[in-house]
């Protein structure tokens, strides 16, 4: 019997590529950058399987050049690099890894956070560089996380786990959402609901973004709402840099009407090296590693290989986006 044909578009946890070496011919492309769009396109010709990335821009066209797929198996949570609703009008699933990567998500918002409000970043540069001549009572003064108002925009699994870890910071935590949550797991979680974002701006004293890109969410944080938030305020995401509209990010930030901002994602990744964001000291910007632990890597990669087995079998993956591409 021919074995599915597999093509995995970046090296992934060997647990999980001798899984799916097991059950289907499997190549992968080794490079540490993506593979280009052409090479893709070359490259799903003839496979019945994708795992992909969230670099790899999974549309139309490159659906329609691979009439045999069946499924996409998408190595992250996030899924806006894939035509959903192509990929469901051709019959192809496409898998994510939620849940896995929730807590080593949140343990790295949390962590910009403390290092955006204390400065951890800047002062080890003013270390190497030999500025510390000595102990100075105005020196690196940053804002206090502990009794804080913590602000969560959108209060899914990892913004849930945000408000567990600022609980052990005797932070205050507000969430806004356009779903809320019952009055029971508001209470278990110790958080307050406000009903207007505009609302959760003023009040805060620190700002972490969770909810997905989509076209409501692009741009939901803009000049207007920098403009709501207090000159002390911290601001993080780690969601999608779309969220922001980064211009707006820069001109806050120069400008000093927010303290500062950590992000972990941005508009264009990597960030080009020109970008004004980068010669301002009161941000962060880390590499889009949220999700970057040993264990959570292999875990979605784990989880990535047995919804791509699923939807090379027919059957809807464990963890599906449009289980309705299987036609009964
Ligand atoms: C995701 O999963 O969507 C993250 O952005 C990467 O882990």
């Amino acid at each position: 019997m021919t074995r599915p044909k597999v093509y995995v578009t970046r090296r992934i946890a060997q647990e999980a590529l001798d899984i799916i070496n097991k059950v289907a011919e499997v190549e992968v492309w080794w490079e540490e950058l993506p593979p280009s769009y052409e090479m893709l396109l070359e490259k799903v010709r003839d496979i019945d399987g994708l795992l992909a990335l969230l670099t790899d821009r999974i549309d139309m066209a490159l659906m329609a050049a691979a009439p045999k797929l069946k499924v996409v198996s998408n190595l992250a949570v996030g899924y806006d690099n894939i035509d959903i609703m192509e990929a469901t009008r051709r019959g192809i699933v496409v898998g994510n890894t939620p849940g896995v990567l929730t807590e080593t998500t949140a343990d790295l918002a949390f962590a910009l956070l403390m290092a955006a409000a204390r400065r951890v970043v800047e002062a080890d540069s003013y270390t190497r560089t030999g500025k510390w001549k000595t102990w100075g009572p105005m020196i690196l003064l940053g804002q206090d996380i502990h009794h804080a108002t913590l602000g969560i925009i959108g209060l899914g699994r990892i913004g849930a786990e945000l408000a567990q870890r600022a609980k052990g910071f005797s932070m205050k935590v507000i969430y806004y959402d356009e779903l809320r949550r019952s009055d029971e797991e508001e209470s278990k979680l110790g958080v307050e609901y406000v009903p207007e974002l505009s609302k959760l701006l003023s009040r805060a004293d620190f700002i972490s973004v969770h909810v997905p890109l989509t076209a409501k969410t692009r741009h939901l944080i803009g000049a207007a709402e920098f403009a709501l938030m207090r000159p002390t305020a911290v601001f993080i995401n780690t969601s999608r840099g779309s969220v922001v509209d980064q211009k707006a990010l820069y001109e806050a930030l120069k400008s000093r009407q927010i303290f500062a901002a950590a992000v972990d994602v941005t508009v264009v990744e990597p960030i080009p090296q020109d970008d004004p964001l980068l010669n301002l000291d009161n941000i962060i910007i880390t590499p889009h590693i949220a999700s970057a632990s040993f264990a959570t890597r292999t875990e979605m990669a784990i989880m990535a290989v047995e919804n791509l087995i699923a939807g090379l079998r027919g059957q809807v993956p464990p963890h599906c986006i449009n289980p309705e591409a299987i036609r009964s």
